[in-house]
């Protein structure tokens, strides 16, 4: 029988994965090796890494490509790029060849604006809480001034606090709806520090407000946190050129060009494939997202909110065609940081951000989103003519193939065969298995 455990965090590594292995693994010295083949000699290293969270017992490893040839905006990069995925990076890379000659990708920054909210209870006048609110605004800035100081002699800071009434909603809830300038920093820290100082503000003054009755005085906070919605913080990036130079043939480039504007338009009326459209999106973005040291999961709420905005999930790319142009775009959110959390703690991150020109979290939102576009534009490029699975089983033929521990020989009989045989699981154990009976 399992039994729980106390005092797991406070155990040395060793003790915990002794004590995993003793009472979770089915081959306790098999695991115990294998966890310990992803230790890092550099023993400064794994420490960095066994102190970024609780509990480190391994490292987790991605694999990171590098996607080169993006032009963006007339300048010249090779994108990093952290994913598991066998086809991304070939799919990134090809995109950004093929608008090479194209005239590369543009972006532009069109906001950077972030939202963090003091979700709160009063029960009494609106009017008065109102009166309140606005007579007290000041103190809410001037008491986060320790806070803000540094951030606004750099141009940002607290942009503005709104009072909202959401009672119609929620029987006395009401919220601080705070804006936010935080520049190269992602800011979840420093919005998060602003609103409990503000949540701490709201509750003193309260108490001494003399218009308010002994109930009113007693504002109840229920929490106060950034928002990862972030609809003011958006990067468009597009791509556009002549129909006819999409291909050297005009019919294929017409019919090409035709079939794509198709392929997206169904993305914006068909939920069931939206998701998997913009999913092929975030295959470009999260790649670069972690490879960049920022936090995906916020990113993934964040632009999965705004394709559903208008209160229906749709694609969050767009094509056309217009007098002969051919133009593909997207806008969508992105709240980035260059500065702060990991770019700085993390060496494989700080090379990254190098090897990228050391962005600001502005440039950074335009890598990312063409990374995203490039990827939407190779999959649909693939999924409207030859199909996905062709290039798909390509990359994923290695996989299978090591999976299946090949030999050199074998894998060249195997390439030979495949070239002109469709490539699936079984049927490439069945050509080893046959070329191994042999
Ligand atoms: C696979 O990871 C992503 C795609 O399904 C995206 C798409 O269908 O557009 C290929």
């Amino acid at each position: 029988m399992k039994q729980p455990i106390n005092g797991f965090s406070k155990l040395p590594k060793e003790e915990k994965i002794n004590w995993l292995a003793t009472h979770y693994f089915t081959n306790k010295e098999e695991g115990i090796t294998i966890l310990k083949s992803y230790w890092n000699s550099d023993k400064k290293l794994q420490q960095l890494h066994d102190e970024f969270i609780e509990n480190t017992i391994t490292n987790f490893y991605l694999p990171q490509g590098i996607a080169p040839n993006f032009l963006i905006n007339g300048s010249l990069l090779s994108i990093p790029m952290a994913i598991e995925e066998s086809s991304v990076v070939a799919a990134a890379s090809n995109a950004a060849k093929f608008w090479l000659t194209r005239g590369g990708f543009h972006a532009e920054v069109r906001s950077t604006i972030k939202i963090g909210q003091v979700h709160f209870i009063f029960n009494g006048s609106k009017s008065v809480l109102s009166s309140f609110f606005n007579e007290k605004k000041a103190i809410f800035l001037k008491e986060s001034e320790p806070i803000t100081r540094n951030m606004q002699k750099r141009g940002g800071g607290i942009l503005d606090i709104e009072l909202i009434d959401k009672t119609d909603q929620m029987s006395g809830y009401y919220q601080l709806h705070c804006s936010f300038e935080t520049l190269d920093a992602m800011g979840a820290n420093f919005i998060n520090s602003c609103l409990e100082q503000f949540a701490k503000t709201l509750k003193k003054e309260a108490l001494s407000y003399p218009l308010f009755n002994d109930k009113e005085k007693n504002i109840e906070v229920i929490m106060s946190i950034l928002s990862n919605y972030v609809p003011e913080c958006l990067v468009k990036v597009w791509v556009e050129c002549p129909v006819e130079k999409l291909f050297n043939d005009s019919e294929k480039s017409l019919d090409f060009a035709r079939r794509f504007v198709t392929a997206v338009n169904i993305a914006k009326i068909e939920p069931y494939r939206a998701v998997t459209h913009n999913k092929g999106i975030m295959n470009g973005i999260d790649a670069v997202v972690i490879a960049t040291g920022n936090d995906f999961r916020a990113i993934e709420a964040g632009v999965h909110a705004y394709a559903s905005k208008n209160g229906r999930y749709k694609s969050l790319s767009h094509a056309e065609i217009t007098n002969g142009i051919f133009k593909f775009s997207m806008e969508l959110p992105l709240a980035l940081g260059t500065v702060g959390g990991l770019t700085k703690l993390h060496p494989l991150v700080q090379l990254n951000l190098d090897m990228l020109g050391n962005p600001g979290a502005k440039q950074l939102m335009k890598i990312v989103a063409v990374a995203g576009l490039a990827q939407n534009f190779a999959a649909l490029r693939s999924l409207t003519t030859s199909g996905i699975q062709e290039g798909h089983m390509k990359m994923h033929l290695g996989n299978i193939l090591n999976q299946l521990e090949a030999t050199s020989e074998e894998r060249k009989q195997v390439e030979t065969h495949f070239s002109s045989n469709t490539i699936t699981h079984s049927a490439v154990t069945d050509f080893i298995n046959q070329l191994r009976n042999n």
